[in-house]
C-alpha cells in the first residue's frame, strides 16, 4: 500500500503538466496540423500533437512522480500497474481532436488523478483561449479562480442540453434517433466536440446540462469531477454509475426529466 499526496497537491502537479501540454497543442496548431493516422473508423483521426502532447505528459509525469500508474488515450495504460492507495493518471491529450484539426478553438487537454478508482483532481484546459477548469474531490469547482455553481434551470423544455457522437456509424445512427427524440422537447441541442469542454460548460451554466454514450475514460475523468463538484448529478440510466454506456450530468432538478428521455429511446443501449 501507498498513501497518495491531497488531492490539492495532485491537482497542482496536474496543473502544471496540463498548462505545458496546453502550450505544446497550441504551438505545434500554429505550425500546421495533417491526419496521421485513423484508429477505430476512419473518422476516428489521430494526429502528430494527439501523440507528441501524450508522449509529453507521461514524460513530465515519470519525472514528477516515477511510480504512479497512468493511463491515456494514444498509448494506453505504460508498464506501472496501479497499485492499493497509489495514483493513477488519466490523460487525453487532446480532447475534440476533429476540432483541433480544423481549427475550432474548443479542443482541449485533460488531466486527473485517481486513487483507488475515485477521481480526486483534475484540470481542463482549453488549448485554444487557455480558459481553465480544476476541480478536487470535496473542494469544489473552479474555473480561473472563480467557484462554479452548475444552471439552476427545472425545466427541461427550457434546457440547452450538450452531447456528443461517438466514431463508429452504427453508434451514431442510434445517436442520432436518441437526438431525434429529445429535441422536440429541449431548448435546443448543441454538439460542440470536446467532451471534457461539455462537462466543463455544464459546470458553469454555459449548457445546462450534457449526455454522451460511449465516453472512454479519459475523455470523462477530470470533466466529470468539475461538473459533480459544480452541484451537477453525474450518472448512468436506471441508477447505474455514469460509465461508457452513459453519462449523464445534470442539475438535480433536470436529471428525472433528462433521464426518462433518455431511457425512452435506450439512449445508454445499442452498439
Ligand atoms: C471525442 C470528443 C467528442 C466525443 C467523442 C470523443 P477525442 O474525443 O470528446 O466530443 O463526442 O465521444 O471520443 O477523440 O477528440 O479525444
Ligand atoms: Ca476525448
Ligand atoms: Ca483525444
Ligand atoms: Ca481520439
Amino acid at each position: 500500500d501507498r498513501t497518495a499526496p491531497a488531492p490539492r497537491d495532485l491537482l497542482e502537479i496536474a496543473v502544471t503538466v496540463a498548462r505545458d501540454a496546453a502550450a505544446t497543442a497550441y504551438r505545434m496548431r500554429a505550425e500546421g496540423v495533417s491526419v496521421a493516422a485513423t484508429k477505430s473508423t476512419v473518422t476516428d483521426v489521430v494526429t502528430a500533437a494527439d501523440r507528441a502532447v501524450e508522449r509529453q505528459v507521461l514524460d513530465a509525469l515519470r519525472q514528477l512522480r516515477p511510480d504512479d500508474a497512468v493511463l491515456g488515450e494514444e498509448y494506453g495504460a505504460g508498464d506501472t500497474p496501479a497499485v492499493a492507495g497509489g495514483v493513477r493518471w488519466i490523460v487525453d491529450p487532446i480532447d475534440g481532436t476533429v476540432n483541433y484539426l480544423y481549427g475550432l478553438p474548443y479542443c482541449a487537454v485533460s488531466l486527473a488523478a485517481e486513487v483507488d478508482g475515485e477521481v480526486v483532481a483534475g484540470v481542463v484546459r482549453n488549448v485554444a483561449t487557455g480558459e481553465e477548469w480544476t476541480a478536487t474531490a470535496g473542494g469544489g469547482a473552479w474555473r480561473d479562480g472563480a467557484r462554479l455553481r452548475c444552471s439552476t434551470e427545472t425545466d427541461l423544455g427550457q434546457a440547452l442540453v450538450a452531447t456528443g457522437f461517438g466514431y463508429d456509424p452504427g453508434r451514431r445512427a442510434h445517436q442520432a434517433r436518441v437526438v431525434a427524440h429529445l429535441i422536440p422537447h429541449v431548448r435546443d441541442i448543441r454538439r460542440l466536440g470536446a467532451a471534457a469542454l461539455d462537462l466543463c460548460l455544464a459546470a458553469e451554466g454555459r449548457v445546462d446540462a450534457y449526455y454522451e454514450k460511449g465516453l472512454a475514460a479519459w475523455d470523462q475523468a477530470a470533466g466529470a469531477l468539475v461538473a459533480a463538484e459544480a452541484g451537477l448529478r453525474v450518472a448512468g440510466l436506471r441508477g447505474l454509475p455514469a460509465g461508457p454506456d452513459l453519462v449523464v450530468a445534470a442539475p438535480p432538478a433536470l436529471f428525472g426529466p433528462l433521464h426518462d428521455r433518455l431511457v425512452d429511446l435506450d439512449a445508454s443501449g445499442g452498439p
